[in-house]
């Protein structure tokens, strides 16, 4: 499929299936490289990363745990700035060290918040994975330790990503047409 119509927008392929998972498996082997033995706990933000959370699990050749939380900032296409509560991280995050997983990382707003709140749970060590980032309107504000794509600032969605709750399903990642 070359496009594809959300709600009331058209998209363009993007990111093909095979490229995700490719790049997918080289951070998985990386991550597996740095952490192996040391069981790192991945703590993956819903909803928009679950589709890279379940690859990059089984990319990785360790033992590891997971925990998912929730921490939204989005409606719509265009950012609110707005940071909602925060759900689900309840394991025992103290001196543990933490790696987490996030689909796309924009303005930086939804992990700085994230960060701090994260902190206060007394980690070992704190790595970010983002599988996509928008350098453009992120700019230095938060460093991605490993990141799978940078991308114009331009809306995506595809492989956990959403307009409006669709398209989370689409094993490609499509960009925005036009706009
Ligand atoms: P940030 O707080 O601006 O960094 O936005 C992070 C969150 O916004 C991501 O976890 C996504 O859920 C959502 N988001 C940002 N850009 C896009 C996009 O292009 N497509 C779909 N969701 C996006």
């Amino acid at each position: 499929m070359k496009e594809v119509t959300v709600h009331d927008k058209v998209f363009e392929l993007y990111i093909s299936a095979e490229k995700i998972q490719a790049r997918v498996d080289e951070i998985g082997k990386a991550i597996s490289e740095e952490f192996r033995g040391r069981n790192p706990l991945f703590v993956s933000i819903l909803n928009g990363s679950f589709v890279f959370t379940a690859d990059i699990m089984r990319a990785c050749e360790m033992d590891c745990e997971v925990s998912f939380v929730k921490l939204s900032s989005y409606q719509g296409t265009e950012t609110t700035g707005k940071i909602k509560t925060l759900i689900g991280l309840d394991s025992n995050i103290a001196g543990r060290e933490v790696i987490i997983l996030e689909d796309i990382v924009d303005t930086g707003n939804t992990l700085t918040h994230f960060l701090e709140i994260l902190d206060t749970y007394d980690p070992k060590s704190v790595t970010l994975v983002s599988l996509l980032t928008k350098p453009e309107v992120l700019k230095d504000r938060v460093k991605v330790d490993q990141i799978g794509f940078e991308i114009p600032n331009k809306f995506v969605v595809g492989y956990g990503l959403d307009y409006d709750g669709l398209a989370r399903n689409l094993k490609d990642i499509y960009q925005l047409k036009g706009g």
